[in-house]
């Protein structure tokens, strides 16, 4: 399942960032890319420990928090620090897996990748090329959002990112544990949250809202891994 959530950031808030972010001190995208992926990967990141990398991230949590289909799409139960990368004239990273489980930097927790995250940055009208390009059982599917707006796939997937031939891509990019391990499992309970929502905006009646309300939450208690 991929989903697309628009406005975690607004354009400006985006912006904002993206302008400090510039800033920052870059290191090479191979530090964090495991045997594979290092053949394929020529881009820049932000270090784990970067305080602005900290700052930005903990928003991104914030906002994600509050957010209902984030909630309702992901089930989270743990995220990972929020890290941030660039491909400027050139760079790409080409088709890879991410890492099945991922340590999180300076603590012993880690994170099982049930779903991969990018939270678009950069105003995609300042960049050619760098689309997000994800193999799913339908396809390819290739994803440039506006600024502030956030892709989940499943970690599952097979993907890459194309070279940018202007300008700078610069974008967000991180893990989450969901409660409910397997995505078709996660897109039937979406499915259904989606529907329930839409009934109530209807006045749909009480006992067949109770009673679907009552089969999301006990599918939910049968799959949750808490
Ligand atoms: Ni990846």
């Amino acid at each position: 399942m991929i989903v697309e959530i628009p406005g975690v950031f607004s354009p400006q808030e985006s912006k904002v960032r993206v302008e400090r972010l510039r800033a920052a001190q870059w290191i090479d995208g191979k530090a964090t890319a495991g045997a594979q992926s290092q053949r394929v990967k020529h881009n820049r990141q932000l270090g784990g420990d970067d305080p602005l990398a900290r700052e930005i991230g903990d928003e991104i949590i914030d906002r994600l928090a509050k957010d209902a289909v984030f909630m309702s799409a992901a089930l989270p139960k743990r995220i990972y620090p929020p890290l941030f990368n660039s491909y400027g004239i050139g760079e790409s990273f080409g088709f890879h897996i991410d890492n099945a489980v991922r340590g999180i930097r300076a603590s012993r927790e880690r994170v099982r990748t049930d779903l991969s995250a990018t939270l678009f940055l950069a105003d995609p009208a300042s960049y050619d090329g760098g689309e997000l390009v994800i193999r799913d059982t339908y396809g390819e599917q290739r994803v440039k959002l506006p600024a502030g707006h956030i892709i989940l796939y499943p970690g599952s997937s097979v993907h890459k990112v194309e070279p940018v031939t202007r300008g700078e891509r610069i974008a967000s990019f991180f893990w989450i544990e969901s409660l409910v391990r397997e995505d078709a499992q996660r897109a039937l309970l979406l499915d259904m949250d989606v529907a329930i929502q839409r009934l109530t905006m209807q006045n749909a009646s009480d006992e067949s809202l109770v009673q679907l309300t009552g089969c999301y939450h006990n599918l939910l208690r049968m799959w949750a891994d808490c």
